[in-house]
């Protein structure tokens, strides 16, 4: 069976509105102005013969096997790189261009090695494909030389380059330079000698190239392509879903060959990635068959226990027994549940359900709470609506981007990717980050300014640029009368004014210098569109919440909001911390972001669910824990998230979580938390369910099951038996139900349905009457509160309390890596970790010699919460002062040494800046030999339950 292709019309759609009307092979066509011949043709099904061209790049019209002839005109010009044009005549086939076709052909093949049939491309080659469009029967050439013994390069995990095969086409660099925007490939030499080669020359793994595999999916052989194609075969059929990793929220065609994921390819219709991908979503998704799965649902009395394997009934009905025991023993609101922006919505929206309308209480929390909490309460207060304002697209409309506290070639890759072509446009960058990150210097991009601001200062700094804007009356004052609520704005211009805010006065808590300020702020300012992206460097603060509040100021006293190219955007880490938020997984909240002691929502949910809530906000992740080692807290149903290694000071969770009686977790494997748990509920992989994932341009897109669930079930029918058993009736058949529930109750998901996402693809919320096919662009006529202005704040800058001294001298921060992901569960077991396998400290060579310490050694980090020890890479990408660390593996306990210092209106830990000393030493901390010891006795217990059939 072969599979189903996207069509590839040869070179990118134009854009422009003007149209022009020609004639192809005597069919009229009418196509906007810009578009190629090639394109042309295809749209009305003439496929012209092409090896060098194809519709994810720019044509470069050097294979020349798609020429044509224009009547009138003379020669025979290539399709790809001929634009159409009114009332050309075009001829794509007759015997003249076919013998210049099939000579070119003849050429190609002649120096390519026969084996079509033990070819891995075989069933998938354009070059096959030529050959048979173009009618080549004989290869009358033997050349001297041939490229037939060129050296192999297998040195990347997941794909191969094979030169034999190559027929210097330069797709692949293309691909590298326009989709990716990295620059890793060249054609090196000249005719006869030319061979595409990675960076100097080096094998792909050594090389610039970030794995992104835009250059396998270009590439028309198999001189590039996947090893698990070249292990499995070819695909033979293939279903779009969405992938699991990051907030960007990429389409992918998973293709498969019965139930095995042969390769992810992504779709050129997503709407969030047009047809790109990174190195997780492309290659990283090995980990759903890993052997660690854990498939059997089990219990055990206590954690010094071994695993016991039991049924589904068993083990779901000793979960509702136990937390039905704990409630009539401590009451209601000892038990309680955390949800995670890794499950679907549909997941989600059951799981909060069920704790409200289950359990009793408002005891739900999610890991939003741990990173993007400040955004939404910073937004819902300014906007009146917790989210970002634009589509993704936008960003190609932006002259002025401003990337604050955000690393998106790294956390967002694709989204990065797409910034970095407008960039290459011409569109100035400004990026606010006390580190170096990729996007200041990268091939043909430069930022114009490089804020590098101390660790904890940006509430100081966002309003010395508001400082700059109100003093050289930079304002926007007409959108601001029109759009805002004038009074609030008077009082922020006053607060701004202040001398106290000037650039000039908070160089000396910044250390950013004055001058560079003034000159960010004009630009950002007189831009005719500027665009802010943050991420976690901004709300993991203790006022993460104030400086989302100055974001938004700053936008609206200069207009940058409510069209294209401009507006405030979170860039979400996880790929539905949107949705997990959306669907009501906070204490005080139910879904659609309506506090649950509304009189009207509290009646609405207790009319639809048919039971009496409680109107209590109820405990945070972090009050959660309290209460446990107070002794109020016994039990915990905890769906997808692994807060034993997520969550800040590490050992002050381990220590709630085993004061708990009952501790329930569902998850795909024995992660850190489950090695305190009591039940272990079995979880499924996203190839493994259907629902859908709310990316961070408010994106909803179809996750879809392409393989059965390894244990049995997929996580909402878990999440379901449990309600069941615990006397909550719950009776959905598909999680369409569950989204159709949703829709009935929340307004701005009115108008959302799986028929609605089947048909467009995906959906941007609100998606009600008002807007019926969703909105890409957020406040484009009215802001969503009540009164329909928006509010400004005033964001004074108060000092976080955790201070530098004599005894912990330096700041560490922390961020992630392109190749893994948060605590690293799932990249971890890919063969990502040929990149990446150790969290390392990077510390500025200033810093290092005054300690000794050389890229290898390992250093003991220290802070006022504990110590830990990890191996240094000495680095000028920090600055003096400021060490920096990933956090994906857990035996780095980079959570040992995070205080419990939070933001002040919503808890978000502040992961971003703790206080700490460094020393060089021979062996791993007390914590991390402690870990060791408990990890190997859990692999134990669990080992000892487990029946291996
Ligand atoms: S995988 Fe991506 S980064 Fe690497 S060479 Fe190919 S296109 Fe470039
Ligand atoms: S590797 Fe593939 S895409 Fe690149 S030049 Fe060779 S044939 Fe073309
Ligand atoms: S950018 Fe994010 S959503 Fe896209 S493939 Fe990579 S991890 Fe997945
Ligand atoms: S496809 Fe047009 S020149 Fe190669």
């Amino acid at each position: 069976m072969s599979i189903n292709k996207e069509k590839d019309f040869g070179t990118p759609a134009a854009t422009s509105e003007n149209m022009v009307t020609l004639e192809i092979d005597g069919f009229q066509v009418t196509a906007p102005a810009g578009t190629s011949v090639m394109r042309a043709a295809a749209s009305i099904g003439i496929e012209i013969p092409k090896l060098c061209a194809t519709d994810s790049i720019e044509p470069f019209g050097s294979c020349r096997l798609c020429v044509v002839q224009i009547e009138g005109g003379r020669g025979m010009p290539a399709s790809c790189t001929t634009p159409v044009a009114e009332g050309l005549k075009i001829v794509t086939q007759n015997k003249k261009l076919a013998d210049v076709r099939r000579g070119i052909m003849e050429l190609y093949i002649s120096d390519h090695p026969l084996d079509c049939l033990t070819c891995s491309a075989n069933g998938d080659c354009e070059l096959q494909d030529m050959a048979g469009a173009v009618g080549l029967r004989e290869v009358r050439y033997n050349p001297i030389e041939t490229h037939l013994n060129a050296e192999k390069d297998h040195s990347n995990p997941y794909f191969s380059f094979d030169p034999t095969k190559c027929i210097v086409c330069s797709r692949c660099v293309r691909a590298c330079e326009e989709t990716q925007g990295t620059f890793a490939l060249t054609i090196d030499g000249r005719g006869f000698d030319s061979k595409v080669s990675p960076s100097q020359n080096q094998p792909f793994m050594d090389s610039e190239c970030v794995s992104c595999g835009a250059c396998v999916q270009a590439c028309p052989t198999a001189t590039l392509m996947e090893k698990s194609v070249i292990d499995n075969g070819q695909p033979e059929h293939a279903i779009v879903t969405t992938c699991a990793y990051c907030g960007v929220g990429c389409s992918f065609r998973a293709e498969m060959k019965g139930e095995q994921v042969i390769r992810m390819v992504p779709s050129k219709d997503g709407k969030a990635n047009h047809g790109h991908s990174c190195v997780k979503g492309r290659f990283a998704f090995g980990y759903a068959t890993h052997k660690d799965r854990i498939t059997k649902p089990m219990i055990r009395a206590s954690i010094k226990d071994a695993w016991q394997e039991v049924s589904w009934e068993e083990a779901i009905n000793h979960a509702a027994s136990e937390l039905k025991r704990i409630q009539a023993k401590y009451g209601k609101d000892s038990i309680g549940g955390i949800t995670s922006s890794r499950c679907t919505n549909e997941e989600v929206y059951i799981m909060q359900k069920l704790i409200r309308a289950g359990f009793g209480n408002n005891n739900v929390d999610t890991c939003a709470r741990v990173c993007h909490s400040p955004t939404g309460y910073g937004l819902k207060q300014t906007f009146g609506e917790s989210s970002g304002t634009q589509d993704f697209d936008s960003v190609m409309k932006a002259d002025v981007i401003l990337v604050m506290g955000a690393n998106p070639t790294d956390g967002h890759p694709v989204f990065g990717s797409q910034m970095k072509k407008r960039l290459r446009q011409g569109a100035k960058l400004i990026v606010i980050d006390p580190r170096e990150i990729d996007l200041i210097k990268s091939p043909h991009v430069k930022a114009s300014h490089h804020l590098k601001l101390r660790p904890s200062t940006n509430v100081a700094l966002i309003n010395a640029l508001g400082h700059v804007v109100v003093t050289e009356n930079l304002l926007d004052e007409a959108f601001v009368n029109e759009r805002c609520d004038v009074a609030s704005f008077a009082k922020w211009k006053t607060f701004v004014a202040q001398e106290h805010n000037s650039p000039e006065a908070s160089e000396s808590i910044t250390g950013v210098p004055a001058a560079e300020l003034r000159a960010a702020a004009r630009l950002y300012a007189t831009a005719k569109n500027g665009a802010i992206y943050y991420g976690l460097g901004v709300t993991e603060h203790s006022q993460g919440s104030t400086t989302v509040i100055g974001i938004a100021n700053l936008a609206m006293a200069t207009g940058n909001l409510g069209h294209d190219g401009a507006g405030v955007n979170p860039l979400r880490g996880q790929n539905n911390v949107q949705g997990s938020c959306d669907m009501g997984s906070f204490p005080h909240e139910f879904p659609g972001y309506r506090h649950v002691s509304d009189p009207v929502t509290h009646q609405l949910f207790e009319h639809a669910w048919q039971t009496k809530l409680s109107s209590e906000p109820g405990l945070r992740i972090p009050n959660m824990f309290e209460a446990a080692l107070d002794g109020s807290f016994m039990g915990l149903y905890c769906e997808g998230e692994d807060i034993a290694q997520s969550d800040p000071d590490i050992k002050h969770v381990h220590a709630a979580l085993r004061s708990m009686e009952c501790v329930i977790v569902q998850d795909i494997f024995l992660n850190e938390t489950a090695k305190f748990a009591h039940v272990f509920l079995p979880g499924s992989s996203f190839l493994e369910k259907n629902g859908t994932f709310t990316n961070a341009e408010r994106r909803i897109s179809p996750v879809r099951k392409v393989m059965s669930p390894l244990a049995g079930y997929q996580d909402w029918e878990v999440t379901q038996m449990l309600a069941n058993a615990l006397g909550f009736p719950m009776n959905y058949s598909h999680p369409s139900e569950i989204m159709d529930e949703i829709a009935r109750l929340t307004p701005s998901f009115a108008g959302v349905s799986y028929e609605k996402i089947d048909r467009l693809g995906s959906v941007q919320w609100p998606c009600n009457d008002e807007a019926p096919e969703g909105t890409p662009i957020m406040h484009t006529e009215h802001f969503l509160r009540e009164n329909g202005k928006g509010l400004f704040m005033l964001t004074e800058y108060v000092p976080t309390i955790e201070k530098v001294t004599p005894m912990f001298p330096l700041i560490l921060t922390t961020g992630r890596i392109l190749s893994q992901y948060n605590v690293g569960a799932q990249t971890r077991r890919t063969e990502n970790v040929a990149f990446y396998n150790e969290d390392r400290l990077e510390i500025h060579p200033h810093d290092a010699e005054d300690r000794g310490v050389k890229t290898g050694d390992w250093v003991g980090i220290k802070s006022r919460a504990g110590e830990t020890v990890l191996r240094a890479l000495v680095s000028d990408r920090v600055q003096p002062g400021v060490v920096y660390t990933t956090f994906h593996f857990p035996e780095s306990g980079a959570n040992v040494i995070t205080t419990d210092n939070s933001d002040w209106a919503t808890n978000c830990p502040e992961y971003k800046v703790t206080a700490v000393q460094i020393t060089k030493v021979s062996q791993p901390s007390e914590w991390q030999q402690e870990y060791s010891a408990f990890t190997e006795k859990q692999l134990d217990l669990l080992e000892q339950g487990m029946s291996h059939d």
